[in-house]
């Protein structure tokens, strides 16, 4: 076969039926990292039927990035990671951690079908993982939850899943519930056919965790008040609606819990199966008119990261493109929609961390790096013969938190300019400006403070020069729709007007006492809202 035309109709739905693209939402530390390894490593010792024993054997998987990562501290950047368990081909997108993050972090989740949240069980949910579960809500995707570290002592099963109901209002579903507080982890009850897992530990974890299955009464018996305590609160959870019903987890009104610890591999294998059953798998989707695109059209994709500086010796730029229909072969010519022009794709990889693979073959669920795509922006659609097809522009972020920057040291204000038109360009943080601040120090705006950290650095070390910067206390950003209003605002005390480069003006309030304060003075000022972490 040569052509993607040829490929049969068949074969594309049901590669993508083998499909599962999904990204782990977390806070830094909670164990992103440990189980994304631990996630490969057990797939290929299923798939290899146990080829992989003891450390030398976790070699080769994702640990040459993990090294490379832990070696610098950093999290490097990364985008897909593609691995196969048993007949189903897992596409796990990465959502940076500190080095890389930026709005991009945000938008990789408009090219997944589901998102593992991963909760440290001593630290439930904490604030990343509160703003990427926001934009899984507001996108409708749905989200199984994994408390990981169960090794550890930490909090109780009960206060971490009411802690989802009423922190996120996302009604836990547990599918297993831990045997022995943290700390004391034996095992799991499997809450859909009430038996016992029981867990053993291999050396560091570094194979998959041996389990044994008991009975209900063999557990009883042998466990005793553990059994009995976690029977009891499992049932409690389910009688007050949390029992399991795949159609509110695809609703994305609900969520699948399990519990495990990444770093000794239990409960892993249980949430590739889950992945595997339940998780959703790609879908036609929606182009920009509304019109659903068949899995077996011809070939489409859309951006929705475009990376600079991948290779420190090359400072190339790749773009990653999820496909959403058709086969994509590597070296077929197709167009950006954005532009109208041809596209070749000669240069397609798999790109995970440092390494890259070519990549020949891809299917709707799968991710392609595109090497050298200066051509490319986050939100182009690239398809194959004709009509057009426009998927969807990506979503821009509410900022939360903004800073005024300023460089350190006098005689640097050139570089300064330059990084910060830098950094907005690509997403970094946002650059807002007003006359009344002036040029010299434009307004930094992040849906994360985390972003703010990266620009610093990146600043410091990319362009030499080292910035302060003066948090601003503004927490509620709304558009501004009639530029006249503008004074309104800026005379307010807890409120002011910044100007963003794509020409949208912000209407910043300290909160949202402040925004109620100003709209009951003020009835005819129009603003418009920036819901759910996304305008
Ligand atoms: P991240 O990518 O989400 O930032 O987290 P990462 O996997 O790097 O894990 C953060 C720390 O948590 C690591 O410890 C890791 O070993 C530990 N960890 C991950 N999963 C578990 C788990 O299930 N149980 C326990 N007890 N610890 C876990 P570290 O001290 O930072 O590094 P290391 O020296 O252990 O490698």
């Amino acid at each position: 076969m040569t052509a993607a035309g040829q490929q049969s109709a068949v074969d594309v739905v049901g590669e993508a039926g083998r499909r599962r693209t999904f990204a782990v939402i977390s806070h830094p530390d909670a164990g992103k990292s440990t189980l994304t390894e631990a996630l490969a490593l057990h797939a290929r010792v299923i798939s290899e039927a146990g080829a992989v024993h003891g450390k030398a054997g976790r070699r080769g998987v994702v640990s040459d990035w993990l090294a490379m990562e832990q070696a610098r501290g950093i999290s490097i950047t990364s985008a897909a990671l593609q691995f196969s368990y048993g007949d189903t081909v897992i596409n796990m997108l990465d959502t940076p951690g500190h080095a890389d993050f930026s709005e991009d972090t945000y938008r990789v989740l408009s090219a997944v079908d589901s998102a593992v949240m991963l909760l440290d069980a001593a630290k439930g949910l904490e604030p990343q993982t509160l703003k990427l579960f926001d934009v899984c809500r507001h996108r409708g995707i749905p989200v199984i939850t994994f408390v990981n570290k169960w090794d550890r002592p930490g909090r109780e099963a009960l206060e971490l899943c009411d802690e989802l109901v009423e922190r996120i209002g996302l009604q836990p579903m547990p599918l297993t519930w831990p045997v022995g507080e943290a700390g004391q982890f034996q095992g799991v009850r499997d809450c859909l056919d009430g038996t016992f897992v029981r867990y053993q530990r291999t050396a560091g974890g570094a194979t998959a965790a041996a389990e044994e299955r008991l009975t209900p009464d063999q557990a009883q018996a042998e466990i005793g008040a553990d059994w009995a305590r976690a029977a009891e609160e499992a049932d409690l959870l389910a009688a007050s609606g949390g029992e399991f019903d795949p159609a509110r987890f695809i609703a994305a009104n609900a969520s699948p819990v399990l519990f495990g610890s990444a770093v000794l591999n239990f409960g892993v294998r249980h949430l590739l199966d889950v992945l595997v059953e339940l998780a959703p798998r790609p879908v036609p989707r929606r182009d920009a008119d509304g019109n659903s695109r068949a899995l077996d059209a011809p070939f489409s994709a859309f951006v929705f990261k475009v990376q600079t500086g991948m290779d420190p010796s090359h400072r190339d730029q790749v773009a990653f493109a999820r496909v959403c229909s058709g086969v994509f072969e590597r070296g077929m010519v197709v167009t950006n929609a954005t532009t109208g022009r041809p596209f070749a794709t000669k240069y397609a990889h798999q790109v995970f961390g440092q390494q890259r693979s070519t990549l020949d073959t891809a299917y709707p669920g799968d991710v392609i790096g595109l090497v050298n795509a200066t051509a490319l922006r986050v939100g182009d659609t690239l398809y194959a013969g004709k009509p057009t097809v426009r998927y969807p522009g990506l979503p821009s972020f509410a900022p939360g938190f903004f800073s005024v920057a300023r460089p350190a040291e006098v005689g640097r204000a050139k570089q300064f300019r330059k990084g910060i038109e830098q950094l907005g360009s690509e997403g970094v943080v946002q650059v807002l400006r007003s006359d009344r601040r002036g040029d010299a120090a434009p307004v930094l705006a992040a849906v994360g403070p985390m972003q703010f950290e990266v620009a610093v650095h990146r600043l410091d070390t990319e362009f030499g020069v080292p910035v302060n910067l003066e948090s601003l206390p503004y927490t509620v950003a709304r558009r501004l729709d009639d530029p006249v209003q503008r004074s309104i605002v800026d005379t307010g005390r807890r409120s002011e007007v910044l100007s963003r480069a794509d020409g949208t003006d912000l209407a910043l309030f300290t909160d949202q006492h402040a925004l109620n304060v100003m709209l009951r003075l003020h009835p005819d000022l129009v603003v418009s809202s920036l819901v759910a972490g996304t305008d």
